[in-house]
């Protein structure tokens, strides 16, 4: 059995982590940290557990981390994991890091998005973007995975295709997404509480979340030139959930039956992508609670435009879904194993 632990197990991630990783057969759950002056049974802090769980959540210590687990993950805030990592990989561990620590390759970006001088170059250059559908034999080989963005997944999975096939103009990508509130963790800011989210639709960071730099990183390795995307995130009055819409300028003219087509074969052997048949959109509840990314398509041959809706959970496949797939795949363990 693989002894894994859980940093930043009573956030949002956290959860969903635990949750999975108490019915997973081959891992056993030996820690769980936070930031709590006294240790806490972890049932007390989530009643739900109770009678699944016996164990204890702390204040996090990385040596106590690296004592008991294996493998680790890391729920914590973006600038907090890279204090932790090098000592974790140092003794041997893997790990999962949920934050955006170890996902951008250069550190000056890295700067000037988390405002923060990145302190970890060298983790950070062996480091795996832990996107299986992109990176699968590389994430076999890792020991540390830069598990990717809520928005970024997404994004990446509806674009790929269509990007791949050569068919879209690089500038053209406009990304109008949409999240639910727990995508912001659980800090309690003024935007986020009940009163200002419920029956309100608001957009926020137009062109400046921290998530298009990743975006287009990704986007731009696999195309032969450099892509810049438009990203317009909205917040949902919804609990969790991303719904995408992303408009493609095609280079030339496609039909609908030919874009389910490229999309289909594309993704055919993935086990957590599932492309609509023409004529049918994917909506948020078919994907909730599940580690899918659900894809539909729309296209206007006359104007040489592609539209691509891309939903996800932003806690599975946009987190903790997609960060236990990835601890699967290293380990050598079914792909689906725990997952929905
Ligand atoms: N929410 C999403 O949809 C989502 C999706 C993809 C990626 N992510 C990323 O995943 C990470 C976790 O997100 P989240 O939404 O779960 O956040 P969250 O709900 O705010 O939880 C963060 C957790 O980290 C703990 N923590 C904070 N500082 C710490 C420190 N110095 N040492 C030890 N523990 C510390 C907190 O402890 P306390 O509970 O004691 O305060 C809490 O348990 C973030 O980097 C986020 O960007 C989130």
């Amino acid at each position: 059995m693989l002894r894994v632990g859980v940093a930043g197990a009573r956030g949002y991630t956290g959860e969903e982590l635990v949750k999975i990783l108490i019915k997973h057969p081959e891992v056993r759950l030996t820690y769980l940290a936070a930031t709590l002056e006294k240790a806490t049974a972890f049932d007390e802090l989530f009643p739900k557990f109770r009678g699944r769980l016996d164990l204890k959540c702390e204040n996090f210590s990385v040596d106590k981390a690296a004592e008991k687990c294996d493998l680790l993950f890391l729920a914590l805030p973006h600038t907090v994991s890279m204090d932790f990592v090098p000592k974790l990989i140092k003794k041997g561990k893997k790990v999962i890091d949920l934050s955006a620590d170890y996902r951008l390759k250069n550190f000056g970006i890295y700067k000037q998005w988390y405002h923060k001088a990145h302190k970890d170059k060298k983790n950070l250059k062996s480091s795996v973007y832990g996107l299986p559908e992109l990176y699968r034999q590389k994430i076999k080989k890792a020991s540390l995975i830069a598990n990717p963005g809520c928005y970024p997944t997404a994004a990446i999975l509806g674009a790929l295709p269509i990007l791949i096939a050569g068919l879209c103009e690089k500038d053209g990508l406009i990304i109008d997404a949409k999240s639910g509130v727990s995508g912001a963790g659980k800090k309690v800011a003024l935007g986020y509480i009940y009163p200002e989210v419920n029956e309100n639709f608001k957009g926020y960071k137009f062109n400046v979340h921290q998530h298009s730099p990743e975006i287009n990183q990704e986007l731009s390795k696999v195309s032969s030139s450099r892509v810049n995307v438009v990203f317009c995130p909205h917040l949902l009055p919804v609990n969790r959930g991303i719904f995408e819409t992303i408009y493609v300028r095609l280079n030339k003219a496609l039909d609908l039956a030919k874009a389910v087509d490229i999309y289909k074969k594309f993704y055919k052997d993935e086990p957590f992508v599932r492309v609509k048949n023409a004529g049918v959109l994917p909506e948020l509840k078919d994907v909730v609670g599940t580690n899918f990314c659900d894809i539909g398509l729309v296209c206007d041959k006359d104007r040489k435009l592609l539209i691509v809706i891309s939903v996800i959970d932003n806690l599975l496949k946009g987190a903790s879904g997609q960060a236990v797939q990835n601890m699967n795949i290293m380990c050598g363990f079914g792909e689906r194993t725990a997952l929905l």
